[in-house]
C-alpha cells in the first residue's frame, strides 16, 4: 500500500520570521492521518523547521545536496550533514538545478547513490521542458532521466523512493498538466520501473505530480490511479493553501 505523500517545495523563499509563522500556523491546521507530509525548506532553516515540527508527524527535506562524503566544496551540503540534523527526506533533480545550477543525469545518479541506504527520502524529479512535449519527445525524455538517474540503484532502494513527475513547462506557470497527462506519464514512470526491475517494485515506488498544484486543481490531478500525491511549489508557502491541498488527497481528518 502506498501511502500519499505531499511535500512543499519552498525554493528560496521565506526569512526565518516567516518560517516559524508558518509552522505555527501549520501545525495548528494540521490533523489528518493516512497522509505522509513534508516541507522542503532552504538549507539554513532545516535545523529551525526540525524544531518546530518535533512532536509531529511533519516531515522536514531539503531541496538538494552533494553527492561527495565531504572535502573542498565550497558551499555545498553532504548527506552526513543533513543526517546529522535529522532530515527525512530530500529533493534530487529539480529542473531549477538542472537548468540553472548544472545538474545532470550523472549527478543525479551519485546524489541517489550516496542517499541510498540512509533513512533520508529521495524525491527524484523528472519532466519535459515544453519543446519536446511539444515535439511528442516527453516519453523518451523522462525515460532517459529516470534510467539515468537509477543506474546501479537497488530494487529496495527504489521501492522506498519518490518520483515526481514535474512537467518543466507546468512549474511555476500555473499553466498545469491536464489530469490525463499527468496519470499517462506517472503510468508511464510505473512502467520504465517495471521494465527495470519488477511489478513489485512499480508497485511500491511512490510517484508525485508537481508543476502548478493549487487548492482547485489538486483534487483531480492526485485522484488519478498512478498519481500518490504531489511537490508543491507556490502553493506551499501559505499554510492555508498547503492544508487545503492536503485536505484534497483525502488524508483522515481528525477532529
Ligand atoms: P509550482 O512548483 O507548484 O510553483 O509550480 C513546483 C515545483 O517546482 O516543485
Amino acid at each position: 500500500m502506498r501511502l500519499p505523500f505531499i511535500a512543499g517545495n519552498w525554493k528560496m523563499f521565506k526569512s526565518s520570521g516567516e518560517v516559524v509563522a508558518f509552522a505555527e500556523e501549520f501545525k495548528k491546521l494540521y490533523n489528518v492521518t493516512g497522509i505522509k507530509v513534508a516541507i522542503c525548506a532552504p538549507f539554513v532553516y532545516l535545523v529551525l523547521l526540525k524544531n518546530l515540527f518535533s512532536g509531529t508527524p511533519i516531515k522536514v527535506g531539503a531541496q538538494n545536496v552533494h553527492f561527495a562524503d565531504e572535502g573542498a566544496y565550497t558551499g555545498e551540503i553532504s548527506v552526513a550533514m543533513l543526517q546529522d540534523i535529522g532530515v527525512d527526506c530530500c529533493i534530487v533533480g529539480h529542473s531549477e538545478r538542472r537548468e540553472y545550477f548544472g545538474e545532470t543525469d550523472k549527478t543525479v545518479n551519485l546524489k541517489l547513490k550516496k542517499l541510498e541506504n540512509t533513512e533520508i527520502t529521495p524525491i527524484l524529479c523528472v519532466g519535459e521542458k515544453g519543446d519536446a512535449r511539444d515535439k511528442g519527445k516527453e516519453v523518451m525524455v523522462v525515460d532517459r532521466q529516470v534510467k539515468e538517474a537509477l543506474k546501479g540503484i537497488e530494487s529496495d532502494s527504489v521501492k522506498k523512493l519518490v518520483i515526481a513527475y514535474e512537467p518543466v513547462w507546468a512549474i511555476g506557470t500555473g499553466r498545469t498538466a491536464t489530469p490525463e497527462q499527468a496519470q499517462e506519464m506517472c503510468s508511464c514512470i510505473r512502467k520504465i520501473i517495471a521494465n527495470l526491475y519488477d511489478y513489485g517494485v512499480a508497485r511500491d515506488v511512490t510517484v508525485q505530480y508537481g508543476g502548478s498544484v493549487k487548492p482547485d486543481n489538486a483534487a483531480e490531478i492526485m485522484n488519478q490511479e498512478d498519481i500518490d500525491g504531489g511537490l508543491i511549489g507556490g502553493a506551499s508557502l501559505s499554510p492555508e493553501s498547503f492544508r487545503n491541498i492536503i485536505d484534497l488527497l483525502g488524508g483522515q481528518r481528525h477532529e
